[in-house]
């Protein structure tokens, strides 16, 4: 097995991985990082100051935004970009990748227009190759600050699962490891609008029982959802599927939550994303799942909500009471 780990994509996530990979002193790990003037900046200070404030890069990671640089002799790579941008940026990347070299995707979302999951895309883009998608609780804040964490990696092929399981685990991360990609990329992405949601909950200070309820109505239409995608239901009660809706529903400082807050405390989503360092990717999955849903019948009232308050204008709170006041079920 080779020992060089390149992670392209230097924002929070990326960066939070390559702090991790490094403390296995037996990888070599570079970080790849659009921006030279950004990767120069990192190289020096050893921090990604606007992400990951006081927080040390290891003089170990190389840091740069040579991408040819970063990726040679590379054995593995970790893709931490936004969905959004990843086709361009695996478009860019491919003429320097051979097919032998698997992939793991940190990413949560699923594509606009095509629906693709971020495996599929790298499939798409790359050719087939071994992808292997890592899940679960794992905001960079605290990864990056050894705070002990949980996630899963998924493949289709187990004994990738299980190399990249080696790769990760340190004695304050633990990764457990399954086959079930297409639930581990679904409940990643849906998780995000459900936490939309539980900050809208919060912005109008609705307190825990709305929360509570939203959460376990929020995991049900994932379950849902992921399931007619081909997910197995199983996932979902799991850290990529209950593990992160929770984290990503509770976490003052989560993106997705944030964007939901600010938008029930009256602010619309341009002013929101204005001034956001980082990517909601929550945004653009309510616009794919809403979709998706639409075409394949499922019901979603959650995400569908979600995407009236956002896309078409609605108000939280004629949000809410379409939720609460929607036909019952049973
Ligand atoms: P946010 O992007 O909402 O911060 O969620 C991050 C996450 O997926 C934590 O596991």
């Amino acid at each position: 097995m080779g020992n060089k780990v390149t992670v392209l994509g230097g924002g929070a996530m990326g960066t939070a991985c390559a702090i991790l990979l490094s403390e296995n002193p037996e990888q070599e790990v570079a970080l790849w990082t659009r921006n030279p003037e950004h990767a120069a900046v990192m190289a020096q200070s050893r921090q990604n100051e606007r992400l990951l404030p006081g927080v040390k890069i290891p003089a170990s990671v190389a840091i740069t935004a040579d991408v040819e640089a970063a990726i040679d002799g590379a054995d593995i790579l970790v893709a931490a970009v936004p969905t959004a941008f990843l086709r361009e940026a695996l478009t860019d990347w491919a003429p320097l990748l051979t097919a032998d070299r698997p992939m793991v995707s940190v990413i949560k979302g699923i594509e606009n227009e095509t629906f693709l999951r971020p495996s599929e895309i790298i499939s798409e883009i790359l050719g087939q190759r071994g992808v292997v998608a890592l899940g679960g609780p794992s905001h960079a804040e605290e990864i990056s600050r050894r705070l002990p964490a949980s996630v899963v990696a998924a493949s289709g092929d187990l004994s990738l699962a299980k190399r990249v399981q080696a790769m990760f685990t340190t004695d304050r991360f633990r990764v457990y490891t399954n086959v079930d990609i297409i639930g581990v990329e679904m409940a990643a992405a849906l998780k995000n609008i459900v936490a939309i949601a539980a900050g809208i909950c919060d912005g109008l200070g609705f307190g825990d029982n709305a929360k509570a309820g939203l959460i376990t109505r929020g995991l049900v239409e994932m379950t849902r959802f992921g399931t007619a995608m081909g997910a197995e239901a199983s996932t979902f009660s799991g850290l990529a599927g209950l593990g992160d809706l929770v984290t990503t529903c509770v976490s003052p400082y989560g993106r997705n939550r944030e964007v939901g807050e600010r938008l029930g405390k009256g602010e619309t989503l341009e002013q929101i994303q204005a001034d956001m360092k980082s990517v909601a990717e929550g945004v653009w999955t309510t616009r794919s799942v809403y979709e998706l849903s639409d075409q394949r019948d499922v019901d979603m009232p959650i995400a569908n909500e979600v995407y009236q308050v956002l896309f078409e204008g609605k108000s939280p709170t004629a949000a809410t009471e379409s939720l609460m006041l929607r036909p019952p079920k049973r």
